[in-house]
């Protein structure tokens, strides 16, 4: 077997983080990795952009349909300014390869509560990305009163039903990864659970679709009936819970904006943003991405906090059918955190780049 994965490091940090994130998957020991690995060095960004005119090029496109099993990405400076014939080449990425869920793990280590107990954290939130406002189609018109603007909110049964899909079987999937894991040391719920968001009381129409669709795909699924719990929550309660008690969720699918907002408030829970991890996936392809972005400040200094994009390559394992790969590494950056000696400077410590990779990779 053998598993080639797509490199595109792009702009600032994202050439330090996706090296490192590449030294964890080399490290991965063969008993737990079966495949053979081998990697492909892919351009874009907005620096490849300024030399050659295009940030997301064809041979890159190309290497990824033709070559690749899955990819990781590093992070895009994006101008602040419009300039002309520059897109993001991380969005285009995601509609070429049909990626339509952005999915998002928040996890933490198992951290004190006020109270003394133990909890963590162990959430995963899956965010419809093709549609609900974001398909951008809004108006400005002036009225007899001022101007006002109206935007069209679209939501589909289709796009629903595979974010719903997504939903349950990574839930299912998730509790299989689990088990590998003895159960003295398990600190999270037995059963999986996915949580779906909307605010259907409100917006019948559009969230009520949502929710129906949703919920028929459970329905409809005799696995997901057996394995999964499933419940419902309002976006603005959701928020609530969320930061009294992140404990109690598993798996949360929500529409586009709701995921967006929702996902950027769950990385408040765990820190620094050099911890978060994501993935792009589609029904044929992935893209692990961790959330932070170029980081200018810090760029060059191999002073990046690297387990985001570590996090990010395990995620791009869980995804391709490696799942116990992906648990070692997500259990060796669990130990170096909480022994805590070796951190990067937005944890507080004085450690390198290369310092937390190589920790990680000596528990691998
Ligand atoms: P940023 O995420 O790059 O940085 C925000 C702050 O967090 C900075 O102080 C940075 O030093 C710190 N930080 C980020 N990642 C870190 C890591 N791994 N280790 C340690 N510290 C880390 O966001 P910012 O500064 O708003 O944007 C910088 C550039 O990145 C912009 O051009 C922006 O457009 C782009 N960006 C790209 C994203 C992407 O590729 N998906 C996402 C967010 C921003
Ligand atoms: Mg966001």
């Amino acid at each position: 077997k053998s598993l080639t994965i797509g490199l595109i490091p792009a702009d600032g940090i994202g050439r330090e983080v996706i090296p490192a994130a590449r030294q964890v998957l080399e490290a991965l020991a063969s008993d737990v990795m079966p495949a053979r690995l081998s990697f492909v060095d892919l351009d874009a960004g907005f620096e490849y952009f300024q030399k050659h005119g295009v940030a997301l090029p064809e041979q890159t496109l190309a290497a990824l349909k033709g070559d690749c099993d899955g990819a990781l990405f590093g992070a895009v400076s994006s101008p602040s300014h419009k300039v002309a014939g520059y897109s993001s080449p991380i969005v285009g990425l995601r509609k070429k390869m049909d990626l339509y869920a952005n999915v998002r793990p928040v996890i933490s280590g198992a951290a004190a509560t006020a109270s003394g107990e133990k909890r963590a954290i162990d959430m995963l939130i899956i965010r419809e990305n093709t549609e609900c406002l974001y398909i951008k189609e809004e108006e400005l018109h002036e009225g007899p009163d001022g101007k006002y603007a109206v935007a069209k909110r679209r939501i589909s049964e289709f796009a629903s039903r595979r974010a719903g899909e997504m939903a349950f079987s990574m839930a299912l999937q998730r509790d299989r990864m689990r088990q590998q894991v003895a159960a003295s040391e398990r600190t999270w719920k037995a059963r999986p659970k996915v949580t779906i968001v909307h605010k259907s009381n409100v917006l019948s129409v559009t969230d009520g679709l949502w929710r129906e669709t949703v919920r028929g795909v459970y329905a409809g699924n005799a696995e997901y009936r057996e394995g999964v719990d499933v419940e419902e929550q309002l976006v603005d309660s959701m928020v609530y819970r969320m930061f009294r008690e992140p404990e109690a969720f598993d798996v949360v699918v929500a529409p586009n904006m709701y995921g967006d907002i929702i996902s950027d408030g769950a990385a408040a829970l765990v820190g620094s943003l050099g911890l978060v991890p994501s993935a792009n996936v589609g029904d044929s392809f992935v893209v692990g991405e961790p959330v932070h972005g170029s980081a200018p400040d810090i760029a060059g200094k191999n002073i990046a906090n690297p387990i985001a994009a570590i996090r990010s390559a395990a995620m791009l394992l869980e995804r391709t059918g490696y799942a116990s790969a992906a648990l070692a590494i997500y259990r060796a950056v669990d130990k170096v955190l909480e022994a805590g000696q070796i951190r990067t400077p937005d944890l507080g410590g004085k450690s390198t780049t290369s310092d937390v990779t190589e920790a990680v990779c000596r528990l691998l």
